[in-house]
């Protein structure tokens, strides 16, 4: 079912009742740490310009996610945002992010196993490896813009040695995936969807080409099982096929790329903290968890409200469209003592971090982007334990969706 005849599909936003703030994009984008900073204590819900609700505080975020009342949103966003149909219209429609129930599963269920925390566990050598090249390659510099030259490398080689995709690819397939990213921020306008159409028809239709040059010549890799498998279970529309992996694409570059980047400008930043990292690499996976939390590359999960759910005595309308605030929940100053403070060795970080969401839609590559994240963490601590930032602290820009960030330029 993909619920387009669903009645409570379409947000009301003239219901948002009063005494509830509408914030604007401008203020959100402007400094969304502080709005939300003074919000929470006084609200758990407040309203947003473009996508109905945001959900602040860290409980009801968390319930939310897994909460059937609050579903995926289907094609709702994409209407929302004057994208009626097309390419980009079609990654909602035909990807697992936004579906529900038995679809959801169906377009999920082929990469849980090759993303389970245990095979991608096996890759953490050649992660490490490939680290430590790139790492070799930014020594040899006098000064390097990290983004570009590291942090968006491990997480664009990795998944394309995982899915098969040629590594002379990455400039292109990277480029287009951080592009298509984009429709999940609040900040574009009319005039650039024909931009984002442009970038979402070239990464399909790259995704296409790969996947019919694998169907005419299969290899002993994941895309070649994967279609397979696809083909002989008959279960995903060859659409679904293309858009699973363009999900995969933008979900597995631009997420990690921009958490890598925030982790090590976070430590540069905290010179303490580097050196404790550095003489210890046990702290590595608790400065990756800090990292994730104080600056999280996703901002919020949309969902839309099924029938009347209510915060605390605010109540979201049924048909509303929610937007899940990580962004907020991970300051939440009733779960994290100081949250403003970066803290590697905070010991209230939930076990399972809410960074990657919960129930259903749970992140597929989280295991990955751990791993890619701690590698890309330790190859420096080892081999340029001096590095230093040589311009401004990169500013991390959005409210929602995957965040945005500067170049981070480093001498070590
Ligand atoms: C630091 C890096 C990452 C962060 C912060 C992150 C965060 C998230 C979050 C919050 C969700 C849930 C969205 C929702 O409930 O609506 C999600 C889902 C997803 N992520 Fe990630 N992610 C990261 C890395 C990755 C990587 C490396 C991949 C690719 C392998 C990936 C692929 C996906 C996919 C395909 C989904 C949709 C899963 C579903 O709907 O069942 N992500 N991610």
């Amino acid at each position: 079912m993909n619920g387009t005849d669903d009645p409570t599909r379409h947000a009301d936003l003239s219901a948002i009742p009063d005494g509830v703030p509408t914030l604007t994009v401008a203020e959100l984008e402007a400094d969304p740490h502080g709005v939300f900073r003074t919000w929470r204590p006084r609200l758990p819900v407040v309203g947003h310009e473009v996508a109905g609700y945001l959900v602040l505080r860290a409980r009801d975020v968390d319930l939310l996610m897994r909460d059937p009342r609050a579903r995926a949103t289907e094609t709702l966003y994409p209407e929302t945002r004057g994208i009626p149909e097309g390419t980009l219209f079609d990654i909602f429609a035909h990807g697992m992010l936004t579906a529900n129930g038995t679809v959801h599963r169906r377009r999920r269920s082929p990469f849980t196993r090759t993303f389970a925390a245990r095979m991608i566990e096996g890759l953490r050598p050649r992660i490490r490896a490939a680290a430590e090249s790139l790492v070799r390659d930014v020594l040899a510099e006098d000064e390097v813009d990290l983004v570009e030259r590291y942090t968006s490398l491990i997480p664009a080689q990795t998944i394309a040695d995982i899915l098969g995709l040629p590594r002379d690819d990455i400039p292109r397939f990277t480029r287009l995936a951080y592009e298509v990213s984009r429709v999940l921020s609040f900040t574009f306008g009319p005039e650039d969807i024909p931009d984002l159409e442009a970038a979402a028809l070239a990464l399909q239709d790259y995704v296409r080409a790969i996947l019919e040059a694998r169907r005419s010549s299969p290899q002993d890799d994941f895309l070649s099982r994967f279609l397979a498998e696809a083909d002989a279970a008959g279960e995903l529309t060859p659409q679904e096929v293309v858009v699973q992996l363009v999900q995969m694409i933008i979900g597995g570059t631009d997420t990690t790329r921009v958490a890598g980047a925030m982790q090590v400008a976070l430590l540069l930043q905290h010179p303490e903290q580097w050196a404790a990292v550095s003489r210890d690499p046990g702290l590595i996976p608790a400065a990756v968890a800090e990292s994730l939390r104080y600056e999280p590359s996703v901002g919020s999960a949309g969902r839309v409200a099924q029938e009347d759910i209510a915060l605390d005595g605010h109540v979201v309308p049924a048909g509303s469209m929610i937007l899940l605030s990580t962004l907020s929940a991970l300051r939440d100053e009733a779960v994290y003592a100081h949250p403003d403070t970066f803290d590697i060795r905070r010991a209230d970080l939930p076990r399972l971090h809410p960074i990657f969401g919960g129930g259903a839609h749970r992140c597929i590559g989280e295991a990955l982007a751990r791993i890619e994240l701690e590698e890309g963490l330790g190859a420096l601590m080892r081999l340029a334990p001096d590095l230093r930032l040589t311009g401004a602290m990169p500013a991390i820009q959005g409210h929602s969706g995957i965040r945005r960030i500067d170049a981070l330029r480093v001498a070590a």
